[in-house]
């Protein structure tokens, strides 16, 4: 994959301005980083903070024409997938992953990932991955205060004295991506991240309480399975769940 990379040192959101790009054509592997971002967006219509210039706030523009729409949410777990290989090269930091895409250092989430599509006809025109990490913060909002870390926290409380630099993630990350992203297009499954993926699963083998809009449930989570879907042993019945569908909470707080 040709990687391009631009940067801003402030925009309402990396993900809004690939979208605006996006009307001036620009190519497949395009990606926008921003030094701080003032309308920074997560899941379920959550903000993102970014702070200026301590972490990393990206996204990559994708025309992957020939996938179906319904595998591409899909390509956040890829994502998950880029961020952790780059967080453990990088600072040899050992990540894991609460499924779908949350990835964890000591327990606290580091990373975030947004990925945003638009479909017309029933195919898909083009995918932004946004990706965001925390990189020298030092200070969270009360309610992530026991939730969140970045690299820098999690490499002193190893007693690392190591320096990061966001620039550095940011390019390692979707190197990471686009090797990938290459294989994902052969079988638009996820055999070639599973093993990868499943040995950092965080639930694997835990209790946790699956948030269904059909109505809330206790399971043991087991494995992702190639179609991304998370399954789930509910007294001895296994059930497969679809991120897009559920969410899954660990019965004793955020794992
Ligand atoms: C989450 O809720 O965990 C997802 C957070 C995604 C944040 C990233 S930062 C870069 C990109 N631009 C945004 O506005 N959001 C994503």
């Amino acid at each position: 994959m040709n990687i391009t990379h631009i940067y801003y040192d402030e925009i309402d959101s990396t993900n809004n301005e690939i979208k605006r790009q996006i009307e001036h054509n620009i190519k497949e592997g395009t990606v926008i980083s921003a030094g701080t971002q003032t309308a920074g967006r997560g899941r379920s219509g959550h903000d993102w903070i970014s702070p200026k210039n301590v972490s990393v706030a990206t996204s990559m523009v994708l025309y992957p024409k020939s996938v179906k729409m319904e595998h591409v949410p899909r390509m956040t777990l890829l994502a998950a997938v880029a961020v952790a290989k780059a967080i453990e090269s990088l600072y040899d930091l050992k990540t894991e992953i609460k499924w779908p895409n949350d990835i964890l250092v000591h327990k606290k989430k580091i990373c975030g990932i947004l990925t945003e599509m638009e479909a017309e006809a029933g195919q898909v025109k083009y995918v932004v991955v946004g990706i965001g990490v925390n990189v020298h913060n030092r200070e969270f909002t009360p309610e992530l205060l026991d939730k969140a870390t970045s690299l820098d926290l999690a490499l002193e409380e190893e007693g690392k004295h190591i320096l990061t630099h966001c620039k550095d993630v940011t390019k390692e990350i979707w190197n990471s991506f686009g090797e990938i992203y290459e294989s994902f297009l052969e079988t638009e499954d996820l055999t070639s991240i599973l093993s990868f993926y499943n040995d950092r699963l965080v639930n694997k083998n835990r209790q946790v309480r699956v948030l269904n809009p059909l109505g809330e449930y206790e399971a043991v989570a087991k494995e992702m399975l190639p179609t991304g879907e998370l399954l789930v042993d509910k007294s001895g019945e296994m059930i497969k769940i679809d991120s897009g569908e559920v969410s899954v909470r660990g019965i004793y707080g955020y794992v």
